[in-house]
């Protein structure tokens, strides 16, 4: 890890941010939303595409939704670094376009350097990797790998009616083509990943570290619960003759909060809940609430779902409603490669941290060597707009990524 004022270029970083600064805004909400194939996410494919050829890298869309830019031919041994572009609704600037423009800066940095890849290097953006549109995290890096079924994610649909299949072909992508894609995933060599980091376990393992490593990531999941009781009036119906969905629906979120300080080093969070009709003076005939869990365990994962729903059902008893629980998504603990983190870890100086969030490097540590590289980010704020990473912190970022990737396509 190169000590004092990163060398990367503060000018294109800049560059860079300000013209992402403007796509995908979110006036309601605050900061961005950016979901798979809708104008931003297809702007910022269209940014990234141009940057890259600007490069003189090779473009490329998988059948998944994913864009491949590869400097040298397509190969075997590939090495690839890259994240996401699409955000949470109302999410901050950096959770993913952080690891896309540290991608395209440190290919200048190599070339600062005067390295030329001995094996092929790709920078890559994976599809829908926050699941804002669809409820499916990391869904074009599931498709590619084969760990979800392509049928099923088909006929996924957004929350206006629109299927995965018509909103891949409104973009020019054949959806019976969406699946498995073994060739591409067995041309890669090793995969790594740089982000912003989410939490602050970064200052908690060296106040000094600019950049950390990623050990592992928690089991997670997510759980849509659908409570239905009866619409009504809500100014002339007597609580003996309200079935109210609210009422188990506010029960998941205490007994998600209960959970959390019953099982250590769990998290469990109701982060959105949509009662139908939704109108103020109007009792819901319906509520829908999604429960993410996330524990290093997945017994414990399942042990807290099962106690987050148990409250809302004996709730939903108590008030005559009906209960009805589907799981979206349900990923193990990912440990990344051990030797490559060491590696790394050893090469940059950086502590090695493990993370909350669930990242597409998840999804490749199950197929190739991967790795996570981890900018610090000073409140540990994400899925957020007061997200932030200092833009020297940034540039330390795409130092370290250089000097990983110049270790790797050696
Ligand atoms: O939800 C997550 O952990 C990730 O940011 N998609
Ligand atoms: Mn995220
Ligand atoms: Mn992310």
């Amino acid at each position: 890890m190169r000590f004092g004022a990163p060398s990367a270029d503060g000018g294109r970083f800049a560059a860079a941010w300000s013209d992402l600064a403007g796509v995908g805004r979110d006036h309601l909400r605050g900061g961005y939303s950016r979901h798979v194939f809708d104008d931003a996410d297809m702007l910022l494919r269209q940014w990234f595409t141009e940057q890259a050829e600007r490069r003189g890298l090779l473009v490329e869309n998988d059948r998944n939704g994913n864009v491949w830019a590869w400097w040298g031919e397509p190969g075997t041994d590939a090495v690839v670094t890259g994240s996401h572009l699409d955000s949470v609704p109302g999410g901050g600037a950096f959770d993913g376009p952080l690891g896309v423009v540290s991608a395209l800066l440190a290919v200048d940095e190599l070339r600062l350097r005067g390295v030329t890849p001995a094996k092929p290097l790709a920078l890559a953006c994976f599809a829908e990797e926050e699941g804002g549109r669809f409820g499916l995290p990391c869904m074009g890096s599931r498709l590619l790998t084969g760990a979800v079924d392509a049928d099923q994610v088909r006929r996924l649909h957004d929350g206006d009616g629109t299927s995965v299949a018509d909103a891949a072909r409104r973009v020019g992508l054949d959806p019976t083509t969406l699946g498995p894609d073994p060739a591409r995933l067995a041309s890669i060599g090793a995969f790594v990943e740089l982000h912003v980091e989410q939490g602050r376990l970064l200052q908690s393992a060296d106040a000094s570290a600019v950049v950390g490593i990623g050990s592992e990531i928690l089991a997670h999941g997510r759980w849509r619960i659908t409570v239905k009781g009866q619409g009504n009036h809500a100014g002339t119906t007597r609580p003996a003759d309200r079935r109210d969905p609210m009422i188990p629906a506010a029960a998941a979120v205490f007994a998600a909060r209960r959970a959390i300080t019953e099982h250590d080093g769990a998290v469990a969070t109701i982060g959105r809940i949509t009662p139908i009709p939704g109108g103020t003076n109007v009792i819901a005939s319906a509520v829908q609430l999604w429960l993410d869990v996330r524990h290093e365990s997945a017994a414990v994962t399942a042990e807290i779902v099962d106690s987050v729903v148990g409250a809302v059902r004996d709730e939903a008893l108590a008030e005559g409603c009906t209960v009805m629980v589907q799981r979206e998504s349900m990923v193990d603990r990912v440990a990344f490669d051990t030797v490559l983190g060491l590696q790394l870890s050893e090469l940059l100086a950086a502590p090695v941290i493990p993370t909350g969030a669930g990242h597409d490097a998840g999804v490749f540590s199950a197929h190739v060597p991967t790795a996570m590289l981890f900018v610090r980010n000073p409140s540990g704020v994400s899925h957020a707009p007061d997200e932030y990473a200092d833009t020297a912190d940034c540039l330390a970022g795409v130092d370290a990524l250089a000097d990983v990737l110049e270790n790797l396509v050696r």
